[in-house]
C-alpha cells in the first residue's frame, strides 16, 4: 500500500479489495506503519480510504488488530458510501474516528426549482431536491446545515426530511425530501383575500415552534453566536460599546427551544394544513425574542429600508408586506388596537437595532453586510441611549 509522511503525519492508502487473501499482509503492514509513526514524536498515522471499494470479515480484522495495537482512536478519511454502512454496521464506526467521502451526484438535465445566493436549489428525481452551494461553501459549512436540519427533525420540529451531504464536481449540497407544496409567502401572494387565515396560522405555527424543548446538543446557544460576533466589530466600536454588547446578550433570557433565526414566510413550506420549516443553517438554541426581532427585520422595518431584498427572500410583493407584517404582530403580541400596536414597535426597534449590529458581526455572510458607518449610527444613536429599554424589551418578548 502506498504511504506518505507529510507535516508529522504518516498516511497509508489502503488498496483497492482488503478481503481474506491480502489481509494478513495488509495487517503487517499497518501495524508496521503505526510503529513507524509512533517511534517519531507528536505524529498521526492515518488511513485514506479514497481508493477502498469493498471490505470482508478478513479485512475488518485486519484494521480490529490495528486498533487494539493502540492507545489512539485513528482516523480513516474518504470512506466511500458502501464501506462507510459496513464500518457502522459492524460498529468499526466506535472504534475509529471515521469520515465518508460524500456520494457523487449529476445535475444534468435537472429541473431548477430556486436559487439564492448560496447557490442554487434541483429538483432530484422524483421526490427529493438538491440545495446546491456554489463552491466557495466548505463540505464543513455545509455539513453543519444538514446535521441543524436532520436534529431539528428528530427534535419534533416540523421541518424538512433531510438526505446525505454530496457532491457535485467541485460544490457540495444537501439532499432533501421534496415538498409538494409552495412557501407560506408564495401562499400570501397568490391569495391576498386569504392573508387573515394565512397569518392566524403563521402566528400559531410560530408560537407552537418556540415550545418545542430541544434536547440535542448539536446546535449551538444563541448567546454563544451572539458573543463570538462582537470581536469582529471591534473597528468599528469603542471598547465600551462592545463591553455593552456582550452585557446585552448575557441579559437575554435563557431558554431550551429552538432560534431558527430567519422565520420569514419564504422559508416555511405550506403542506395541505402543515407548515414545514425549511432553510435552517442558523438555528440554535436560545430565546424566541431572537425570532421575534427577526421577523420584525424583515415584516415591518425591511420592506421600507431594503424592499428589492425582502421581497425576494420572502416571495411576496412588496406593497403587500406591511400589511401582512401588522397582522402578525397585532395577533402575535394580542394588541388591543394600533395605538398599542405601535408602543410594541417603540419597543422593538432599539432590538432591531441589536440585532443589525451584530449581523454585521457575523462578516463570513455577504449577504448580511451592514456598512460600517451605519453600525456606529445604530450603536450611538439606537442602542447606547436605549439600553434599559433593550434588558426590559428582551424579558417582555422572550
Ligand atoms: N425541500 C424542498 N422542497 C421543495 N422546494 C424547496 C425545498 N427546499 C427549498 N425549496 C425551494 O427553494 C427555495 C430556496 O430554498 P432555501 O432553503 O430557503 O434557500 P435560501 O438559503 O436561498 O433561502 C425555497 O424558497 C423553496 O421555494
Ligand atoms: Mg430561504
Amino acid at each position: 500500500m502506498d504511504t506518505r509522511w507529510e507535516n508529522g503525519i504518516y498516511t497509508v492508502f489502503l488498496c483497492n479489495r482488503i478481503d481474506a487473501v491480502n489481509a494478513p499482509q495488509v495487517e503487517v503492514e499497518l501495524l508496521e506503519a503505526l510503529k513507524a509513526a509512533e517511534q517519531k514524536e507528536k505524529s498521526e498515522l492515518i488511513l485514506d480510504a479514497v481508493n477502498l471499494t469493498y471490505i470482508s470479515s478478513a479485512g475488518l480484522r485486519a484494521l480490529l488488530a490495528l486498533s487494539e495495537a493502540t492507545k489512539n482512536r485513528i482516523r480513516i478519511l474518504n470512506v466511500c458510501h458502501e464501506v462507510y454502512y459496513i464500518f457502522d454496521m459492524t460498529g468499526f464506526t466506535e472504534l475509529f474516528d471515521i469520515s465518508r467521502t460524500p456520494r457523487e451526484v449529476s445535475v444534468e438535465g435537472c429541473q431548477v426549482i430556486g436559487k439564492g445566493g448560496f447557490g442554487t436549489v434541483y429538483r432530484l428525481g422524483n421526490d427529493k431536491i438538491l440545495k446546491l452551494y456554489n463552491s466557495s461553501h466548505t463540505f464543513g459549512e455545509i455539513e453543519r446545515e444538514r446535521i441543524l436540519a436532520r436534529e431539528a427533525f428528530v427534535s419534533g420540529i416540523p421541518s424538512v426530511i433531510t438526505y446525505d451531504t454530496v457532491r457535485c464536481g467541485d460544490s457540495f449540497g444537501i439532499v432533501f425530501e421534496m415538498l409538494r407544496a409552495d412557501t407560506l409567502g408564495h401562499a400570501f401572494a397568490s391569495s391576498p383575500d386569504k392573508t387573515e387565515e394565512y397569518v392566524e396560522r403563521y402566528v400559531d405555527f410560530v408560537k407552537r415552534l418556540h415550545e418545542i424543548p430541544i434536547n440535542s446538543r448539536a446546535f449551538p446557544q444563541l448567546k454563544t453566536t451572539l458573543h463570538n460576533r462582537v470581536p469582529s466589530l471591534a473597528s468599528i466600536c469603542s471598547e465600551e460599546e462592545l463591553t455593552l454588547l456582550h452585557s446585552l446578550i448575557d441579559s437575554i433570557p435563557d431558554s431550551n427551544t429552538l432560534v431558527h433565526g430567519d422565520l420569514h414566510p419564504g422559508n416555511i413550506m405550506l403542506r395541505g394544513k402543515d407548515f414545514i420549516l425549511i432553510d435552517l443553517p442558523d438555528s440554535s438554541v436560545g430565546s424566541k425574542v431572537w425570532d421575534v426581532i427577526s421577523l420584525f427585520r424583515d415584516l415591518i422595518v425591511g420592506p421600507r429600508n431594503i424592499p428589492e431584498a425582502i421581497e425576494k427572500s420572502t416571495g411576496i410583493p412588496i406593497d403587500q408586506i406591511p400589511g401582512i407584517g401588522r397582522a402578525f404582530f397585532t395577533r402575535y403580541l394580542g394588541a388591543r388596537n394600533d395605538a398599542v400596536l405601535q408602543r410594541y414597535f417603540g419597543l422593538l426597534m432599539p432590538l432591531f437595532a441589536l440585532n443589525t449590529v451584530l449581523f454585521a458581526g457575523a462578516p463570513s455572510d455577504p449577504s448580511q453586510y451592514v456598512p460600517d458607518d451605519q453600525v456606529k449610527m445604530m450603536m450611538k444613536q439606537a442602542i447606547v441611549p436605549n439600553e434599559e429599554l433593550i434588558r426590559q424589551a428582551l424579558k417582555m418578548f422572550s
